[in-house]
């Protein structure tokens, strides 16, 4: 035989060809913007390890939630950075703390344009920085954390969340944040729940953009990095409880968890871009070793190849606005 006798490189051979083969075509509306809103502040200000994130006040929040919208982004996830925090984290479930202050400003602002989304988990409101209240003896209790959820759920539906983003890795904590919820008449309240959460490295910036208290680590209630299977049967377990979407987070190095874990349930699945994998890529990006907007929406188009039916991404309005000029 003289020639190939398999030319996949036909399709590859014009970008007319390439655009009509190509299979994974992110969408604006698929992508998710992750916010930070800081109590307290009269500026917003920059978070030094996310190039071009902020910690915003309530007045910068609602323009950077309008140009999201603009963009086409589909919706934001809203985190809290409380002035003042303790031992139970009240500032979560207080309708007056920032967070539902925050959620209501943002409904009004752009409730029918975009899916908005509050951090459900305490570490942002605890004075010792973990997701959950503390025994006596220091361990994070499950089950007394789980009725702090079901009251931190219960206010950020009354504020009007669309979208309750459960990141605490509580064991039963989509069926007590649903039985309030189902309890209160809040039946059409979204619970998406952070099902694969793998304890690692790539929050570190997170830990600034919300001024972390944490001292340790979360390796007894997040995942095991080497863990693929439990990463499955969290997902699992979460659709028992009633979750609507599950996540997998970090996203890109957690792809082949995200990829079982699309096969293996029916409900959307969602991928977290964390901030650890934004750091890295403008680090690189401002040395010029790596081109940032490729390397931006590569990263997008892989993560939604894998699996994810939307990505949270800090990249999300002007990723939104490149995919428009890619089309
Ligand atoms: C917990 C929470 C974290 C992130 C999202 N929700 C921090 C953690 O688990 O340590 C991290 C997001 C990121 O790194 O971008 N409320």
């Amino acid at each position: 035989m003289s020639f190939p006798a398999h030319r996949p490189r036909r399709l590859r051979s014009a970008p007319a060809m390439r655009r009509l083969a190509r299979e994974t075509w992110p969408v604006p509306s698929q992508l998710v913007l992750p916010m930070f809103v800081r109590e307290g502040i009269s500026e917003a200000v920059p978070i030094s390890s996310m190039p071009g994130v902020m910690q915003h006040t309530l007045d910068s929040l609602k323009r950077a939630a309008a140009d999201a919208a603009a963009a086409g982004v589909g919706g934001v996830m809203l985190f809290g950075v409380p002035a003042v925090r303790d031992a139970e984290g009240s500032g979560a479930d207080d309708p007056n703390g920032i967070l539902n202050v925050a959620t209501r400003a943002l409904i009004e602002e752009v409730g029918d344009a975009l899916v908005v989304q509050t951090d459900l988990c305490l570490d942002e409101f605890t004075d010792h920085g973990h997701c959950g209240v503390l025994t006596a003896s220091g361990a994070v209790d499950n089950d007394r954390t789980l009725e702090r959820y079901a009251a931190m759920g219960l206010a950020q539906a009354e504020a009007g969340s669309h979208l309750l983003g459960l990141s605490g890795m509580m064991d039963g904590q989509v069926l007590a944040v649903r039985a309030a919820l189902e309890g209160a008449g809040f039946t059409d309240t979204v619970i998406m729940a952070y099902s694969a959460k793998y304890a690692g490295a790539f929050y570190g910036p997170f830990r600034e953009a919300v001024d972390s208290q944490l001292v340790g680590d979360r390796r007894t209630y997040q995942l095991d990095p080497a863990n693929g299977r439990e990463g499955v049967r969290e997902a699992l377990l979460d659709v028992e409880e009633g979750a609507d979407i599950v996540m997998v987070k970090p996203a890109l190095p957690y792809l082949d968890v995200l990829a079982d874990v699309r096969a293996a349930v029916d409900v959307p699945v969602w991928a977290y871009q964390v901030s650890g994998e934004y750091a890295m890529v403008e680090a690189a990006a401002a040395q010029g070793w790596i081109d940032r907007r490729r390397a931006v929406l590569e990263s997008i188009t892989s993560i939604r190849r894998a699996g994810a039916d939307a990505v949270l991404t800090y990249w999300a309005i002007e990723a939104a606005q490149w995919l428009r000029e890619e089309l």
